[in-house]
């Protein structure tokens, strides 16, 4: 039998703090809803003292949702525990979350207290809240830099005050993983009725062990874990809710489980991202962009063969569609063909090597090789031989510059070389092909297109020549938008017979 591990989220607490990521109240139910359903136990809906659109904050999310427990912070002060109580009138489950700073750091300098009155501000904030609810849980603030033994007497003494959980925060994200976990054992075997309450671990990544951190406070014996989408909060942010579920659901020999439903983690990850304006990083663990693309040949190679080979996840689990195999300069024929097959394109090898010849010339031009530049690639492989090919491109164009391009064309397997000059580098070269060519074309249309958004991208152009009353088209596409252009004219021109 699995023990289950409380799934509580500070998305819309820790996770609002950071700068520029404040949501309005409708935003929040948004998340907050969506929490719900990603099957959090615990959502801690805000601060309510801090702001009046906090506190409104708390009491709609408490409207609004049924089955999570909401919770409300508050310090160790009265007033604050009497707002949060307030806010949390229309809560079907409330908690109030009440602390204080217990490390000599706090104690001296931030709360300019001794010890002993600690203590006592800790019990009295847990004594008042639990005047107005009966789940009460204690943070004790700062508690990755607190002595061991002296967190164990405030933990004790807010256990029989009343709390119901007891959270140790790390703060500042220092702890080594090896020492937080020592510390929740410490707890654990110290602590008098320590078993009657919940230990809950609540780790920053300052030192990027946020999620190492959780997982140790977990294996020692901390049974509710508070972490955030994204991995969002304070400065390097909080632990992440993906990395933690899905350690916990890939680690069978934990025997830990927890509600959430993995499969709404990639939507949940991505409306939060949305919402509070904040990219997730593309290698983020669970949820980045490259979370489960591969753009090396052997990585691809081998994900083809067996997705196992290189994924200890299966991106469906999370709610994404599949691995993306990224073709890049580095991929080789295997992943081509496996592209070329998913977009339902069949060669045989001879056809293939040409393809993957120029897909190669174009990845040394291209970061990364779309679908749309695969279909262009092998579209032209079925052209045959024309009578019309550029051999050669050269444009002399800038600012008070009179644009000059010469052009080198094979015609029916002569070269024949041109200099013109024109309005622009374009106009220069189509004059330079001109004189080149027998026959008299009119200009009647000319699209040039970017395929994606990059200024590294293939610009696709579409042109469209007049001869003798009758039209014909041209198309070319090249990360060079002027060799594409003159190439789409000599095709136009090369359907002239
Ligand atoms: O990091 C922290 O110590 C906190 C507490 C207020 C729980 O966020
Ligand atoms: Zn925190």
């Amino acid at each position: 039998m699995n023990d289950r591990i409380i799934i509580f989220d500070t998305t819309l607490r820790d996770g609002e703090q950071v700068p520029g990521c404040q949501l309005n109240t409708i935003e929040k139910i948004e998340v907050a809803q969506a929490l719900e359903e990603l099957g959090v136990d615990v959502i801690e809906a805000g601060f309510p003292v801090s702001s009046p659109g906090d506190f409104n904050s708390v009491v709609e999310i408490s409207k609004a949702i049924s089955d999570p427990v909401i919770c409300a912070l508050t310090r160790a002060v009265k007033k604050d525990i009497e707002v949060a109580a307030e806010a949390l009138q229309y809560a079907k489950k409330k908690r109030i979350h009440t602390g204080i700073g217990t490390s000599p750091f706090h104690i001296k300098y931030k709360l300019k207290t001794t010890p002993e009155e600690t203590i006592k501000r800790a019990v009295d904030a847990v004594k008042y809240a639990k005047k107005f609810v009966e789940d009460v849980e204690f943070y004790a603030e700062d508690a990755g830099r607190s002595e061991n033994e002296y967190l164990a007497r405030v933990i004790e003494a807010v256990i029989k005050a009343g709390a119901t959980v007891v959270n140790i925060p790390d703060t500042t994200g220092y702890c080594l993983p090896e020492e937080y976990g020592e510390k929740i054992r410490f707890l654990k075997e110290n602590v008098p009725n320590i078993e009657k309450v919940i230990i809950s671990t609540h780790c920053h990544n300052d030192l990027g062990m946020a999620t190492a951190n959780t997982m140790m406070g977990v294996i020692n014996g901390a049974r509710q874990v508070e972490v955030t989408i994204n991995g969002i909060g304070e400065r390097a942010g909080n632990t992440s809710l993906e990395e933690v579920a899905m350690i916990i659901k890939s680690h069978h020999n934990l025997n830990l489980e927890t509600n959430i439903d993995s499969k709404l983690i990639f939507s949940t990850s991505r409306l939060v991202s949305t919402l509070m304006s904040m990219p997730v990083q593309a290698n983020k663990a669970i949820v980045g962009r490259n979370a489960f693309a591969h753009s090396s040949g052997i990585h691809q190679d081998g994900v083809i063969k067996n997705r196992e080979n290189y994924e200890i996840i299966d991106p469906v689990e999370v709610g994404v569609k599949e691995s993306s195999i990224i073709l890049t300069a580095r991929s080789g024929r295997a992943a081509l063909n496996h592209r070329l097959e998913l977009l339902g394109l069949k060669f045989g090898k001879e056809e293939l090597d040409d393809i993957y010849h120029r897909f190669l010339v174009l990845a040394d031009k291209k970061k990364e090789i779309n679908d749309e530049d695969i279909r262009i690639l092998s579209g032209e492989v079925f052209k045959g031989e024309k009578a019309l090919k550029l051999e050669r491109l050269q444009v002399t164009c800038g600012k008070s510059m009179i644009p000059v391009a010469t052009v080198c064309i094979r015609i029916n397997g002569e070269i024949h070389t041109s200099t013109a000059s024109g309005n622009g580098p374009i106009d220069a070269a189509f004059t330079a092909v001109r004189q080149l060519i027998s026959k008299t074309v009119h200009l009647e249309e000319f699209l040039i297109q970017a395929i994606t958004k990059g200024s590294n991208d293939i610009g696709k152009v579409h042109i469209q020549v007049e001869h003798q009353g009758k039209t014909f088209y041209g198309f070319s596409a090249n990360t060079d938008i002027i060799t594409a252009s003159v190439e789409a004219f000599i095709d136009a021109i090369d359907k002239i017979k």
